[in-house]
């Protein structure tokens, strides 16, 4: 990509030049810039240039041009070193540096319109051009705002490119034929049997007693089958996610449109409130353009359940001889803003998911994946004798990203589940393993003794997505259910009865 950037910026002084320096010795001395600081690193011919420069009274006026060898707000910083030291022999200091314009010029062959970017005041787009009219100041310039806007026009590119293809999915398997005995939506009938209710949220349901005993026989099968044969240990993870976490993990990069957002009361003076308790009181209305103002958004509800586990081990370096370390988390529930694709207890915007995560060498991680795999085979076939289906898809932390594709790694990524719905022939995900690679223990700083690389992996078990699954192919006649899971289940209870 061929890119050109022109800076035109001004370094102040703290005393007057003109009296200082004499004009030659500054030609003298951005001819030595030009030729050795500027072009420091980069190939012969390419580099930075100061091609324009003014001095009045105390400051020094640059324009710079330069390729993406040295870009120009890094010849911009190496000139203010530079012109530090020439200026200190004449007792004179730089007080700082000022940013007049800051242009980018890029070849851009990419359909992609670009309308609007962070830090960007004007952005031109002409034939097989554009050029960013960056609005940035010294403080700007050294967070390396530039260099993270290039890399977002990248990332944009390549979303565009993913955009079209569908999304990755890669047959792995695929068990054989099994007898279905039921072709009805599970959801309705489960309403219709009272077995659940609708509850007052979006995508949010009650759980009879009959369901929640359905839900807590799988979890027995997989904890007895799967987690205790496999040294896992319960813990309870965090169900208020802090930015801090989804910085850490990448979620902040994408997940604002699927996000239940969280908010603290700015003071919690219930002073500070009575105007909102007042209004309430005398219209039965909640004020919500009133609340807005009281309160600041700190983060959103449990979303991938493993990122706030990571917390646990920030900063931390762990001895060998632990791994792998097995843990799991059923202790509450996820939230996604599941725009317009609810449906039944298939999707939804709060599930109940156990969620597994297992740390180790890349070795042990690979390995243990495996394992786990066979475990949940087991599971498919003896306890709930589905037909299902395995998929290598892209990896869950990068699609929560927004990202599309594979992870670079052949090693690394998502298997996804899917089991067919009779009654719509439709395969539902109903969970997944993956492994995360290196990607948490280096977003949370996690070392290992000897100094091998950390990796881990995950596996969410959706509770609703294995009964959707589970009742849509073997249904309601419990006598035909297979006899492993009859055991676990039992008596299913009777409470509720409705006049
Ligand atoms: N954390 C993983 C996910 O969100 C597994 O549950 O998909
Ligand atoms: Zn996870």
């Amino acid at each position: 990509m061929n890119i050109e950037f022109q800076l035109k910026a001004e370094l102040k002084c703290s005393g007057s030049l003109s009296d200082a320096v004499t004009s030659s010795d500054l030609t003298e001395f951005v001819k030595y810039c030009n030729e050795g600081v500027l072009k420091k690193g980069a190939p012969p011919g390419c580099g930075a240039e100061i091609t324009w420069w003014d001095v009045a009274g105390e400051k020094i006026g640059l324009k710079i041009v330069s390729d993406r060898f040295v870009r120009a707000h890094d010849a911009l910083f190496r000139l203010k070193n530079e012109f530090g030291k020439f200026l200190g022999k004449h007792r004179i200091g730089i007080r700082g540096v000022e940013i007049e314009d800051y242009e980018i010029g890029i070849e851009w062959e990419e359909g992609l319109r670009i309308k609007k970017l962070p830090f960007v005041k004007e952005i031109k787009q002409e034939e097989g051009r554009l050029r960013l009219f960056l609005d940035v100041d010294e403080y700007a310039l050294e967070k390396r705002i530039p260099d993270r806007i290039l890399k977002l026009l990248e990332d944009k590119c390549e979303a565009a490119r993913w955009k079209g293809k569908s999304e990755h999915w890669e047959l792995l398997f695929e068990s054989g034929k099994r007898d279905f005995y039921f072709d009805k939506d599970p959801t309705e009938e489960l309403i219709k049997r009272g077995w659940i209710r609708h509850a007052a949220g979006r995508g949010q349901w009650i759980y009879g007693p009959q369901l929640t005993k359905i839900f807590r026989a799988f979890e027995r099968a997989l904890l007895e089958e799967v987690c205790k044969p496999l040294g896992y240990e319960e813990m309870i993870f965090p169900k208020f996610v802090p930015w801090d976490v989804w910085k850490r993990s990448g979620h902040a990069k994408g997940i604002y449109p699927e996000a239940y957002y969280v908010c603290t009361p700015k003071t919690r003076d219930p002073e500070y409130w009575e105007e909102v308790m007042d209004y309430y009181k005398v219209t039965n209305e909640v004020p919500l353009d009133m609340i807005m103002e009281r309160i600041e958004p700190v983060g959103g509800m449990c979303y991938a359940q493993c990122p706030p586990f990571w917390i646990f081990l920030q900063g931390k370096t762990i001895p060998d001889e632990i791994l792998p370390i097995t843990v799991f988390d059923r202790s509450g529930t996820s939230h996604r803003y599941e725009s317009g694709g609810l449906h039944g207890i298939e999707r939804l915007d709060e599930f109940h998911r156990v969620e597994i995560v297992w740390i180790g060498t890349k070795k042990q991680v690979i390995e243990h994946a495996k394992q786990l795999q066979e475990g949940y085979r087991r599971i498919f076939e003896e306890f709930m004798d589905i037909e299902w289906r395995e998929a290598w898809v892209t990896p869950w932390f990068m699609a929560q990203e927004g990202k599309a594709g594979l992870a670079e790694s052949k090693e690394v990524g998502t298997t996804d589940y899917e089991a067919v719905l009779p009654y719509s022939g439709k395969w539902l995900e109903f969970q997944n393993v993956s492994v995360n690679g290196n990607k948490y223990p280096k977003g949370f700083s996690v070392k290992l003794q000897s100094g091998e690389e950390l990796w881990s992996g995950c596996s969410g078990v959706g509770l609703e997505r294995w009964a959707a699954v589970f009742l849509a192919q073997k249904g309601f006649e419990s006598h035909k259910w297979p006899e492993k899971f009859r055991t676990i289940v039992g008596e299913l209870p009777e409470v509720f009865r409705f006049l």
